[in-house]
């Protein structure tokens, strides 16, 4: 098999793509080989010469932190939840998520999502549960990894810009849900963030490892 893999050393460089041989098993996520490239100490290009180690991040390795978010085929996915028996072609093509300024390689720089929920002064804050509270929809949304999926394939998000995306829909809803002292402020936010510019594709519903229903958390701000 053939990995291709768009590669950027710094912040600042021209991005390249390289292409890397792999001849083990399809039984291996993308995290899986990524590791397998990075291994060994003299790390050689399909063409044979040295190069350096593929910049990529996780943690968790299950799904859960967000890390390894990138572009795989294409799709936005998580490296380590796609497998490549599951892909097709004899070529895969890893580059890191477009919609987020490049670090190294595949990673990037996500801190815009936790700094637009800073700017708008969302937060839980102290937090009594209350009876009756919809409990069970506020733990589906509080699952979001703040990986920034669903910011890639938006059609309306754009990093550095004012509408902020479904990460921040869903934390508007969430924090409206728990914390009714701010609950006019985060309206507000939403609809100058959100609510007002949403195109409604719903396309990052189709893309959250999560399985998280914007689409609820839209309909209860709203309502
Ligand atoms: S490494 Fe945590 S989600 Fe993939």
């Amino acid at each position: 098999m053939r990995i291709k893999i768009l590669r950027q050393q710094t912040p600042f460089s021209k991005p390249y793509w390289e292409a890397f041989a792999y001849n083990g098993t399809k039984d291996i996520s993308v995290a899986g080989l990524l590791d397998h490239l990075n291994y060994h100490d003299d790390i050689m290009n399909d063409a044979g010469e040295p190069t350096t180690r593929i910049g990529w991040e996780c943690s968790c390795l299950q799904g859960v932190c967000g890390g390894c978010a990138m572009v795989i085929n294409d799709m936005p996915a998580l490296a380590c939840e796609t497998f490549l028996r599951d892909l097709e072609g004899t070529e895969i093509e890893l580059r890191p998520l477009r919609k987020f300024p490049v670090i190294h390689d595949l990673i990037v720089d996500r801190s815009s999502i936790q700094e637009n929920l800073k700017r708008t002064d969302i937060y839980i804050g102290e937090y009594q549960p209350k009876k009756g509270e919809d409990s069970r929809r506020q733990y589906d949304v509080a699952k979001c990894l703040k990986c920034g999926l669903c910011l890639e394939v938006c059609p309306n998000y754009t990093c550095g810009e004012t509408f902020f995306g479904a990460v921040f829909a869903n934390d508007c809803y969430l924090v409206a849900a728990r914390n009714r002292t701010k609950a006019k402020d985060i309206h507000r936010a939403y609809a100058a963030h959100f609510g007002n510019a949403c195109s409604k594709s719903f396309a990052c519903m189709d893309v959250c490892p999560a399985d998280i229903p914007t689409i609820a958390s839209m309909s209860r701000l709203n309502r």
